[in-house]
């Protein structure tokens, strides 16, 4: 069964390259994405895990804890990660999942028979501390991820989780929100002290809230 927005992200306990663990203790009290491989020492993987580990830093700066995970064993995946670090310049830290039984695969519904046979596709889940699932991505074998665009859905998911506002298309942080439809202009002139634009009624803008100019 597929995973949707809201749901509880599955628990599991799994073998990485850092170790044993448990799914939500690991992610305890912080976001996390877990994001799959269809392969290991396969290009475009390559080229991915190696802009993860050098974005790293952006990712412990929002408080996300990145897990990969590709349908190989753990001692495959060690071997592959001194190629990563050697042909991306990079030093991969994040653990990796082995999962050569797909069983964590197949419990994040990652592997699309009529797209790639027995492999698993490019899966991202970002999981809120609350355990549950706030955005889903599935790209094809053929397509690498585009991870500042990630980092960017982040940060939108993060404001909006704490303040009444929508991001509207093409946001970058920094940039004016949208007033969420729920709340009335009455509320929204005490919720939003520096003030909004209606452009139409359903259409109020509002400068990030927790941007201090
Ligand atoms: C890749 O990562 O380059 C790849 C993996 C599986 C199929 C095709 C490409």
């Amino acid at each position: 069964m597929a995973i949707r927005l809201g749901d509880t992200a599955p628990d599991f306990t799994a073998e990485t390259t850092k170790g044993p663990i448990q799914f939500h203790q690991w992610m305890e009290g912080g976001w996390a994405v877990l994001f799959s491989h269809p392969k290991d020492f396969t290009p475009v993987c390559t080229t991915e895990l190696g802009a993860v580990a050098n974005l790293k830093g952006e990712f412990d700066k929002r408080n996300v804890k990145v897990i990969a995970l590709s349908v190989d064993k753990v001692d495959d995946h060690k071997g592959w990660i001194k190629d990563i670090n050697e042909t991306q310049n990079a030093n991969l830290d994040f653990p990796i999942i082995g999962d050569p039984e797909r069983k964590i695969a197949n419990l994040y519904d990652m592997i699309h028979p009529n797209a790639l046979d027995n492999m698993t596709v490019r899966s991202v889940f970002v999981i809120g501390p609350d355990k549950k699932v706030k955005l889903t991505l599935t790209y094809p074998a053929s397509a690498g991820r585009n991870f500042d665009e990630l980092l960017r859905v982040i940060d939108s998911l993060q404001l909006t989780a704490q303040f009444s506002v929508a991001t509207p298309a093409n946001w970058k942080p920094g940039q004016d929100c949208i007033i969420s439809p729920s709340v009335t202009d009455e509320e929204a002139k005490k919720k939003f002290p520096r003030g909004f634009k209606a452009i139409k009624p359903y259409l109020r803008v509002t400068p990030q809230p927790n941007i201090k100019v």
